[in-house]
Order: structure tokens, then C-alpha cells, then sequence
């Protein structure tokens, strides 16, 4: 496994890239696969607002494009004050995949904060219709 100084360098890779225009507050990620493979992610504006996409779900579709679909470790790189969360939206996409994901964020000044997906976004399947679950993955 990556040392956590290596996850923020290529978090930091990809949150130089940030397209940021509108809120100036770039974010890098990096999500880490069970097998050890990483992709990266940042966030991308949009002249909408609405269609901005997090760094979060950037680095998770860029691991689903390349077959990644088990996941261990995200990491969350900003310049914020104090460490930030994955907005709603970006949880329950991160949730589709797995609940006990490891999520770390980091600010530029090196504070830290770690908790699980599950403690952020707990019975993330409870809403939704059953039948549409694949029998025997319902988390009701
Ligand atoms: N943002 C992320 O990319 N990830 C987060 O965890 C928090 C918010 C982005 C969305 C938007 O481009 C900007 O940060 C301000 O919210």
C-alpha cells in the first residue's frame, strides 16, 4: 500500500489540473482500489454550477472506466482551513461501490481527518426500492 505522503502527491497532481473558475476552491483526490491501482481526480466547474463535478466522482469514474470497482482508500487533498467531507452526492455515488471505504482528507497546512463512508452516509441503500437491488445486497 501507498504511503499516505505518496496518495497526497498525486492528489496534488491532479488538483493542479482543478478547473476551478467559478469558485476558486480547487480540491485533488485520489481513490485507491483493492488491488492497489490509484486514480486520480479533480473538480470540474461548470458555467451551470450545477453540473460541476467533485474531484471525488472524477477519480471514480476514472477508476470504473479502467475496470476498478473495489475500493479501500480515498483521499482528499484541499486548501481549505480545516479538512472537508464528500458532499452528499459524491457519498452516495462512493456508496454504489463500497461502504467501509477509508476516506482521509488533507489541507494544504496538513491537517487531517479519517473516517469510514459508512459513518458519513450510514444504510446509504435504505431509500431505494428493493427490487431494484440485486437480491442479497440491500443494505435495508
Ligand atoms: N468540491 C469537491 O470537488 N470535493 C469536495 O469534497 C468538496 C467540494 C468542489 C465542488 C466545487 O467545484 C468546489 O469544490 C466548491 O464547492
Amino acid at each position: 500500500m501507498l504511503e499516505i505522503g505518496q496518495l497526497i502527491e498525486m492528489a496534488a497532481g491532479s488538483r493542479a489540473n482543478a478547473y476551478a473558475p467559478y469558485s476558486g476552491f480547487a480540491v485533488g483526490a485520489v481513490i485507491e482500489g483493492g488491488d492497489g491501482r490509484c486514480f486520480t481526480g479533480c473538480n470540474v466547474e461548470n458555467l451551470s454550477f450545477g453540473l460541476t463535478q467533485c474531484a471525488e466522482r472524477v477519480a471514480l469514474a476514472s477508476a470504473v472506466a479502467a475496470g476498478c470497482r473495489d475500493f479501500r482508500r480515498l483521499l482528499i487533498l484541499t486548501g481549505a482551513s480545516v479538512p472537508t467531507s464528500p458532499c452528499g452526492a459524491c457519498r452516495q455515488v462512493l456508496a454504489e461501490f463500497s461502504s467501509n471505504l477509508e476516506i482521509i482528507s488533507v489541507t494544504n497546512s496538513g491537517d487531517e481527518w479519517r473516517g469510514t463512508l459508512g459513518e458519513l452516509l450510514p444504510r446509504a441503500s435504505s431509500g431505494i426500492e428493493p427490487r431494484i437491488v440485486p437480491y442479497g445486497t440491500a443494505d435495508v
